[in-house]
Formats: structure tokens, sequence, C-alpha cells
């Protein structure tokens, strides 16, 4: 009991020293990771927005007031769910002008014209949860396909040096394919810094939505 209590001790005050430290924060800090649901629990990939919701509802009504208060949307969020959609399928994924994934918007109906998950993530806010989404490594492969521009977030134009526009094709490792999905993604070139802007767009999407977590 002794060794135990001295070994928590341990714990606790290499938490503190990593991670510190608002006075009264760091005990919730060291003590737990984030807790939650995320939606593979029961559905795999295919869960829909009123489904989602309503399993955020049920979090928020039992189990946030023991301190759950994550909810997170697994993988795949960008793929339609019909027949020859599967996790290593090709062509069922939705992205934007600027090659980032955006939500499948027959399954996230509130995504549609260009919101994203940000009224998913304003629902999430009103029940008191925090609202997380699962992310890929890299860029997708539909993305290199269509060479899709690469967005600058601060201009909001095209991605643009040494005299020229960067695209998808620029920063795709083509050789570097995710390899348990690869058909989905590839890598990012992030030696380049076009590969590093891409990433920074895709940051700024997930802020404007209003994305707590990234798992
Ligand atoms: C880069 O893209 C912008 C906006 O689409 C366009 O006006 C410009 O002519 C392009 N520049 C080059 C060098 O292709």
């Amino acid at each position: 009991m002794r060794a135990f209590l001295f070994l928590a001790l341990v714990l606790c005050t290499n938490f503190c020293y990593r991670g510190c430290c608002k006075a009264g924060e760091e005990q919730t800090l060291a003590r737990f990771p984030p807790r939650g649901w995320n939606s593979y629990d029961s559905f795999s990939w295919i869960i829909d927005e009123e489904a989602f919701l309503q399993n955020a509802e049920i979090l928020a009504q039992k189990l946030l007031p023991y301190g759950y208060e994550y909810v997170v949307v697994d993988f795949l969020w960008y793929r339609k769910n019909v027949d020859g959609a599967y996790v290593d399928s090709y062509g069922y994924d939705s992205i934007d002008k600027w090659g980032r994934p955006i939500p499948d918007p027959d399954r996230w109906p509130s995504s549609r014209d260009g919101k994203g998950f940000a009224e998913v993530a304003k629902k999430v806010h009103g029940m008191g949860l925090k609202f997380g989404i699962h992310l890929m490594r890299g860029i997708s492969t539909k993305a290199v396909d269509a060479n899709a521009p690469i967005l600058d977030v601060h201009t909001g134009g095209v991605y643009n040096e040494d005299a020229r526009n960067w695209t998808a094709r620029d920063i795709g490792l083509t050789h570097r394919t995710c390899g348990w999905m690869q058909h989905g993604f590839m890598s990012v070139n992030t030696d380049l810094k076009a590969g590093k802007a891409f990433l920074r767009s895709l940051y700024h999407l997930y802020t404007e939505w209003g994305v707590d977590f990234g798992a």
C-alpha cells in the first residue's frame, strides 16, 4: 500500500512537471486521459448525424456528471455509406475545393453549404460536451488525383511560392500511402513549405468548425 501511494505521488509529480499548471487543474490533468465516447463503439464508421447527436445526449445526461465530456466521430466521416464503399475503397469521399476532407453530406446533412461540422459542434457544445473527430495523417488520394490547389490561410488564396501556385500533386507522397488504407490517404511532404501550408489549412478548417479534439 505504501509503495503504491509512493508511486502515485511520483506519477502525479511527474505529470505536474510536464503539464503545468494552473492551480486546481493539475489533479485533473494528471489523473485522467480524455474521457468520453467514440462513435466506432457500436457503429464502426457508418454513423450519421442523428444517431451521433442522440448518443451525445445520452452521454451528456448519464456520464458527463462523472467527467466523460468528449464525443468523437470516428474515421471515414467523409465517405458515402453506399454499396461498394468500405475502409479501403476509392471514390466515395467528399473533399472541398482545397482538397480537404469534408463530412459526407448524406450522413451529415447540417454540413451542406460548406458548414462542415460547425453545426454538430455547436449542438455538442450546447450539451456541455466537447467535440472531437478522427483524423487521418496526410492528404487524401482524391485530393491528389483532383490536383486540388493548396490554400494559403494567410491570404485566403492559392499557396504561391517562387512565382507558382502549389497543388496537391506537389506535396502528396504517392509512394508513401497509408498501410491499412492504401487507396485513401498518403503522406504529405512536409519538407516543402507547401506541404506545411496544406496541414495548416486542415487545422484552420477544424478550428473554424469548433473541433476541440483530434483523435
Ligand atoms: C495562381 O492562382 C491565382 C488565383 O487562382 C491566379 O490568378 C494566378 O494567375 C496564378 N498564378 C500562376 C503563376 O499560375
